[in-house]
């Protein structure tokens, strides 16, 4: 293997800059030329591919984002837009391909080792819902970003005597809302592997108050059944039973941006240079995550199409804390 490329694909998240300079920093010390796909999938297709240096990725780390940039590729999903992406590394003799991102991007890959290409993932979603790794890059970053929400809401909120819903990412999972609920002290967190009444929350809330709390926090995931507008929604309906006031907070892309944490460059250093070894070695259709704190590698074919969801004993120790 003398050439290798790195791309981050789908949403980015803090951290994995650091994956990308440690790829580009230990492949050239193992004797490689390494390249940067811009674009993800998308900028593959059309051939965005540059050569990096050791300097190219300095001073890349401490930022949130990716500096190769990112995109979510229709074309990459249909075979002819995977061939012709191969074709692109091919002219380019590239002999080696990693791939930086989350579900559907290691679905992705997966399908490129499929067709014979040496791909290698590496685990990064803040979403942390991810298959074959206990966390993901920007996992860490994103939870802290939502807890520092959380303790400045709940400032206003205990002023007020509110409750506040705060509709926070993970797409179909509720890593991200549960970390957060439970570090942040929430009143309740209400996340798509536990469905929920509308009736009940109501009534979780009104406890909280009668329990003699100042406030109520309700970390509610983006994927939740019910969701937050449906609960907004519903609470509007029955305003006169509530007997309290009540405010949503939607934190959105806010969640993925942000200081990278110290464990997340951390993770996203071990992880790419992790990446790069197992390409050297052979190891090729595998994702890299991050299992009992060491990097870990996991077949792509089990990794594709699954999904990793949240503890539920968490979830229910968070719900013992919140009394
Ligand atoms: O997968 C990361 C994530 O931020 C999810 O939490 C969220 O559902 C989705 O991406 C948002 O995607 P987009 O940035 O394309 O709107």
């Amino acid at each position: 293997m003398k050439r290798i490329a790195v791309l981050t694909s789908g949403g980015d998240a803090p951290g994995m800059n650091a994956a990308i300079r440690a790829v580009v920093r230990t492949g050239i010390a193992a004797g490689l030329e390494v390249y940067g796909v811009r674009n993800g999938y998308a900028g593959l297709i059309n051939g965005e591919i540059e050569r990096l240096t050791n300097r190219d990725v300095g001073g890349i780390m401490q930022q949130a984002g990716t500096m190769l940039r990112s995109a979510r590729s229709k074309e990459f999903r249909e075979e002819a837009g995977r061939r012709q992406a191969i074709r692109k590394l091919s002219e380019r003799r590239i002999d080696g391909l990693v791939v930086i991102g989350g579900n559907g991007t290691q679905t992705g890959s997966y399908e490129l080792s499929k067709m014979g290409f040496p791909v290698v993932g590496v685990a990064s979603t803040i979403d942390n819902d991810l298959y074959g790794t206990d966390i993901s890059i920007g996992a860490d970053t994103a939870v802290n970003t939502v807890l520092e929400a959380i303790d400045r809401i709940k400032a206003t909120a205990s002023s007020h005597s509110r409750a506040f819903l705060v509709e926070v990412m993970g797409r179909d999972t509720g890593y991200i809302a549960l970390m957060a609920g439970i570090t942040g002290g929430a009143e309740a967190v209400i996340i798509p592997e536990v469905p929920i009444e509308p009736d009940d929350v109501l009534q979780e809330l009104k406890d909280a108050y009668a329990r003699g709390k100042s406030h109520a926090i309700l970390v509610v995931a983006e994927g939740a059944k019910p969701n937050a507008s449906q609960l907004i929604e519903y609470f509007r309906e029955h305003k006169a039973d509530t007997g309290f006031e009540l405010r949503l907070t939607v934190l959105g892309h806010v969640q993925r941006g942000g200081t990278p944490t110290a464990f997340d460059r951390m993770l996203g250093t071990r992880l790419g240079a992790a990446a790069v070894q197992a390409l050297l070695g052979g190891h090729h259709g595998v994702l890299v995550g991050w299992v009992n704190h060491r990097p870990h590698v996991t077949p792509l074919s089990e990794v594709a199409g699954r999904t990793r969801y949240a503890d539920r004993e968490l979830y229910e120790l968070a719900r013992v804390l919140a009394r």
